[in-house]
């Protein structure tokens, strides 16, 4: 959602707007509907900025090349107030001189009161967005104050919501003053050159060291670097970390989108998240949690909050680790715990999972949690975001950046966050996992290699979903880790293809479901290893002879050998033996090379499907 870049360099470069830009074109990936950038030139601020993607940005500033700049602001927007329109796009303009553009993310929730108090004092708007109300209080405040930091902090003292916003004036060349709270925005530290963005992709082309702001900030940079307050006025410091991967881990790297690359990153997600978890003698060490070790014993519920994708990567979590710790263990989209009032105490410790560490809906959930008297521990794969900070504790996957809107490697590398983080508890408390944790770490480390081979080995998946490419409905079923993989494979293919797509726990098939099936629908079915408790196996095996017997075209993801399945399945997709509680780890991959085939097939745009963001900043 909304990508933010700010930019000031050395005054001969003069190449605000190249950083600017290619820092719009690294954030695109987060999803927006319009763009625009503001150069500071002379006595005056350039403004240009279209609805639509960045080509027609680009196009416009073919037409009348701006002259050279070294401060500039660049803005790519997701609509929330007014439609994505040249007019609401960002920069907005305040006052009438042609000498403030201001840039937002977020919701600013008191904007229809305080734009009612402009109306009444004459001011008249360009836009329906609730930026320009900011923009215009913002020009008040300088022309009063002389001075961008000290009016941008007198405006947001009347601002509620959640914001971050960026501003430049002509009369301070050299100087880019932003804001936040409860929105990402990050600083880039060069040399010479300063930038700021929405998370550091903004700026990795040019440098990897980094500053992490805090809540309610004011952050002013200058080719100096960076100097930062508080809301109230005074002085803060950021704190400074070097980013762990390149400019090169942000491209595509020879595959057709973001998405596949992403896709076949996943040995390397996995086994990078499970690296240095545990010591010579194979217990695992989770020192970066840093949580007391006896509060950890005294933990009597686990409730995991999460949205999308990750909510499903919670799901699977459920299973691994009540069965591995006993203890009770919810899982709950973080917007519905939010706005409830759910049973938590100081016992209870909160898991909150999020790939970009900035789901507004996750971060609310948080520190809703924290309120009640819960610990946090958040599972989270984006260094210096704002969720990690507000938690207790955290422990990063270490997928790199996923730049695809649909999560893919980052949902792997959090089931094997979770999966850690369940065996470390078992292993603290005691009892029966506790001396068995080493053995399913040992399990967990052949993983990426049984990934690999699944990558290995999907021209069947491909050919049926270019096969498939014009198919209105597909239906996905599971049965205990195997249901959240069908939720997250239905998911997928809503996200990127555009098809309506549902998932079902295969135990529900008869209590619904089954209504849906007639001729010809497509059903994917997720089989539990046959090694897996309770008979569970053979129950997804009549539930497949059930559909097919009602005309279903079943595609069967079972395990190599699983011979049970063969009778009644139109396509069998194989994925290596794995222990039942592991099987998530390869057989979600079919599913997301099956979505993204068939949105490709369908020329659709797989890392930028419509009305969708990658961080989701807004409640
Ligand atoms: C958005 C994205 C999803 C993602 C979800 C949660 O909806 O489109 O792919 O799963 O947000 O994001 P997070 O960064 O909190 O994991």
């Amino acid at each position: 959602m909304c990508g933010i870049v700010g930019y000031v360099g050395p005054k001969v470069d003069g190449r605000a707007l190249e950083v600017v830009m290619e820092g719009l074109a690294r954030l695109e990936y987060r999803g927006y509907d319009s763009a625009g950038v503001a150069l500071i030139a002379g006595d005056h601020v350039l403004t240009t900025k279209r609805a639509g993607k960045l080509a027609n940005l680009i196009g416009a500033l073919a037409q009348e090349p701006p002259p050279e700049s070294s401060t500039g602001i660049g803005h790519t927007r997701w609509a929330t107030h007014g439609g994505p329109t040249d007019e609401n796009a960002h920069p907005h303009a305040g006052g009438e001189d042609g000498k403030l553009a201001l840039i937002h993310n977020g919701i600013i929730e008191n904007f229809h009161g305080l734009r009612s108090g402009l109306i009444g004092e004459g001011v008249q708007f360009l836009s329906e967005t609730d930026t320009e109300v900011v923009a215009q209080l913002l020009a008040r405040s300088y022309d009063k104050v002389g001075d961008l930091t000290e009016a941008m902090r007198q405006v947001v003292a009347d601002l509620t919501g959640a914001f971050t916003l960026l501003a430049v004036h002509a009369d301070q060349p050299g100087v880019v003053v932003g804001a936040r709270r409860n929105s990402p925005l990050v600083v880039g530290l060069g040399d010479g050159e300063t930038f700021l963005g929405s998370d550091v992709a903004a700026f990795i082309g040019y440098t990897r060291e980094a500053l992490e702001l805090g809540q309610d900030q004011i952050v002013t940079i200058t080719t100096q670097g960076a100097s930062i307050i508080n809301f109230d006025g005074t002085p803060a410091e950021g704190k400074r970390y070097h980013v762990d991967w390149d400019a090169a881990a942000a491209e595509k790297g020879g595959f057709p989108n973001f998405m596949a690359k992403e896709i076949h990153d996943q040995p390397h997600a996995v086994a990078d998240t499970l690296l240095g978890r545990t010591d010579g003698s194979g217990r695992l060490v989770l020192d970066e949690l840093r949580m007391d070790e006896a509060e950890l014993r005294a933990v009597d519920k686990i409730v995991i909050i999460a949205c999308g994708t990750a909510a499903y990567a919670g799901m699977v979590a459920k299973y691994a680790i009540e069965h591995w710790t006993r203890i009770p263990c919810e899982v709950e989209l973080a917007h519905e715990f939010r706005y409830r009032d759910p049973v938590v105490n100081e016992r209870t410790l909160v898991v909150a999972i999020s790939q970009s560490g900035e789901t507004m809906d996750t971060l609310m959930a948080v520190k809703h949690a924290r309120k009640l008297g819960a610990r946090v521990i958040a599972i989270c794969n984006t260094h210096g975001s704002t969720i990690p900070r507000e938690s207790d504790a955290v422990l990063y996957t270490h997928a790199g950046p996923e730049i695809a809107v649909a999560s893919t490697k980052a949902f792997l590398a959090q089931i094997t966050a979770c999966y850690i983080l369940g065996l470390y508890l078992a292993q603290l408390r005691g009892g029966t996992y506790a001396d068995e944790a080493q053995a399913v770490m040992k399990d967990l480390y052949e993983m990426p290699a049984k990934i690999q081979t699944v990558l290995d080995d999907l021209d069947r998946v491909r050919e049926i979903a270019r096969f498939m490419a014009d198919t209105r409905s597909v239906l996905f079923l599971g049965r205990h880790v195997g249901y959240p993989v069908a939720l997250e494979g239905a998911l997928k293919l809503k996200e990127l293809a555009y098809i309506h797509a549902e998932g079902f726990a295969a135990g529900e098939l008869k209590h619904g479901p089954i209504a849906l099936i007639e001729a010809g629908q497509p059903v994917f079915v997720i089989v539990p290893s046959p090694s897996s408790e309770h008979g569970l196996h053979g129950k997804v095996v009549s539930n497949i002879q059930e559909i097919r017997a009602r005309g279903a075209r079943t595609i069967v993801i079972a395990e190599e050998g699983d011979e049970d399945v063969v009778p009644f399945a139109d396509v069998v997709i194989r994925v290596p033996a794995t222990p039942p509680l592991l099987a998530p780890l390869v057989t979600t991959v079919p599913l997301q090379v099956f979505a993204c085939e068939l949105a490709a097939a369908k020329g659709l745009d797989v890392d930028q499907p419509r009305n969708l963001a990658k961080s989701v900043t807004v409640e």
